[in-house]
């Protein structure tokens, strides 16, 4: 099970240094950290297996404020989020885009988590399963890709789909593509068991939940016992 913390814009590098201090992931379960660009070195540096929240789909070039696969490698990084939703509503991210830094990324020898999860008001016309089709569609199986399924109205709301939604939901991403499957969307300690239990369910994708080092290890701490 992969259980990966994604911090999104929270945490610089004294932060981090203080939760690496105060972190250790149990046996059995592959603990990931996600921090901002400016504390993933020091995050590595900390002893904490390390992912990007995102990157580029050239290895260099005129694209301000972006970061290339292979400057992830230099500082010991070894895989990147793409395609999470917040990039996809708040800085214009599209399938096409979120295609070629996967497709890149994993050439470059990152592993990648690839986002996927359809807005409230898909789910609420049905639109489901078409919207994670039109997603996967620019996604090629690689034995380093990973895929998070993430619905949108869970995430940071507290509102965590229901198993029986993540399990359907993982079933249908699995149907179309040969790969591990994260669940992400308000995952806390208390809801992990419910969730990660689930057949179909390779591990969790968590946001607020990882900020805490206690919190994300009670977390790690379910998935490593739910697999054992
Ligand atoms: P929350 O766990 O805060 O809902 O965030 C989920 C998420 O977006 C992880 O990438």
């Amino acid at each position: 099970m992969l259980v990966a913390g994604n911090w999104k814009m929270y945490k610089g590098p004294a932060e981090t240094r203080a939760f690496a201090a105060a972190f250790s992931p149990p046996e059995g379960v592959e603990a990931v950290i996600c921090p901002p660009f400016v504390s993933l070195a020091g995050a590595v540096e900390a002893g904490l297996t390390v992912f990007a929240q995102n990157v580029h789909w050239e290895d260099e070039g005129a694209f301000t404020g972006e970061v290339s696969a292979p400057m992830l490698r230099e500082v010991g990084v070894v895989g990147a989020i793409v395609g999470h939703s917040e990039r996809r509503q708040y800085f214009g991210e599209t399938d096409e885009t979120v295609a070629r830094r996967a497709a890149h990324a994993l050439e470059a020898g990152l592993r990648v988590i690839a986002c996927v999860g359809e807005l409230e008001e898909e789910r609420d016309r049905g639109e489901t399963e078409e919207v994670l089709r039109r997603q996967l569609s620019v996604l090629d199986p690689h034995p380093a890709l990973v895929i998070a399924y993430e619905p949108v109205w869970a995430i940071g709301t507290g509102k965590t789909a229901t198993p029986e939604q993540a399990e359907e939901a993982h079933a249908f991403v699995k149907s179309l593509l040969d790969a591990p499957v994260l669940y992400g969307g308000s995952v806390k300690p208390e809801n992990a068991e419910e969730l990660l239990s689930r057949p179909g369910v390779d591990g969790a994708l968590v946001g607020g939940a990882s900020l805490d080092p206690d919190s994300f290890a009670s977390i790690c701490a379910t998935a490593a016992r739910i697999r054992s």
